[in-house]
């Protein structure tokens, strides 16, 4: 496994690798991996003949008092982790390679609507900021393939408009959430929560698990049961930001004929936020 840590460096290897008839697929992440980001590179190297890791934890997707100066790093462990993938290149860039005139007057992409809601609504700027970094890293690996978890539902659809808007030629891959055995999310931010937090913390699935079984028997009937749902996760200190049923292709509301939707949840638990989602489909 090579280590790059510049753009130009990066640019030049995946050309040689298409002049040699090669595909090539990407999983962007912040590092701290773990075995969600492993199934993201399993499935890399089935679709594609070369893979590349991203890791650059990026500054403008995080909000003023939010996690960046303490968010989890492990650049060893993680590289470790990638030769044992037998990933093809790890590339790590600094912010002077990813924001070469700084973070305070670069260029933002925006998506529109699907990045105000939800998420969007609570982190103002943070997708513009996901959108903006993925573009980067899409612009310099050029890849056949990229590659997200479905644990960040909003933020997989943000990228797929995204890309779909640009004419950016790579296909976004989803991959389902994976999940500890309990049920709780795999996450790095899980690591912020104390020993009695996690054993708390399985209940969001519960809880989604609950509203999903609700929404079979009638969608309609999942107004009536989220607060109750809500109550229940916040007698156990936790603090709902919000949990909501929306359509599955593009967030918006459910129209009364929908079948296909997806419920989406976020809390605070202690130190972490956490969020999660379930899908259905009638
Ligand atoms: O999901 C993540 O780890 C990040 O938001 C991403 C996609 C790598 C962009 O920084």
């Amino acid at each position: 496994m090579k280590s790059i840590l510049e753009v130009i460096k990066l640019n030049r290897l995946v050309s040689e690798w298409r002049e040699n008839n090669n595909t090539i697929a990407l999983v962007p992440t912040m590092g701290s991996l773990h075995s969600g980001h492993i199934s993201l590179i399993k499935e890399a190297k089935i679709l594609a003949s070369k893979t590349v890791v991203s890791i650059f934890v990026n500054p403008i997707q995080f909000g003023r008092g939010e996690d960046y100066e303490s968010y989890p790093s492990n650049i060893e462990s993680d590289k470790k982790k990638l030769e044992k993938e037998e990933v093809d290149i790890v590339f790590i860039p600094d912010l002077k390679q990813l924001y070469p005139m700084g973070i305070d007057t670069d260029t933002r992409i925006t998506v529109p609507y699907i990045s105000e809601i939800l998420c969007g609504q609570h982190r103002p700027g943070h997708f513009s900021g996901v959108a903006t970094v993925v573009a980067k890293l899409l612009a310099a690996c050029k890849p056949d393939f990229a590659l997200f978890g479905k644990k960040d539902y909003q933020q997989y659809l943000v990228i797929k408009r995204m890309v779909s808007d640009l004419l950016i030629p790579t296909l976004i891959v989803g991959l389902p959430t994976q999940r500890e055995k309990d049920g709780l999310a795999l996450s790095s931010r899980n690591k912020y929560l104390s020993e009695v937090e996690r054993k708390i913390a399985p209940k969001i699935y519960l809880s989604l698990q609950k509203a999903s079984e609700i929404i079979r028997i009638g969608p309609s009937n999942f107004n009536n049961a989220k607060q109750e749902l809500i109550n229940e996760l916040e007698a156990f200190g936790m603090k709902v930001e919000y949990f909501e049923l929306r359509r599955a292709t593009d967030l918006a509301l459910p129209k009364n004929d929908e079948k296909s939707f997806v419920i989406l949840i976020a809390v605070w638990l202690g130190k972490a936020r956490l969020i999660d989602n379930i899908a259905i489909d009638l």
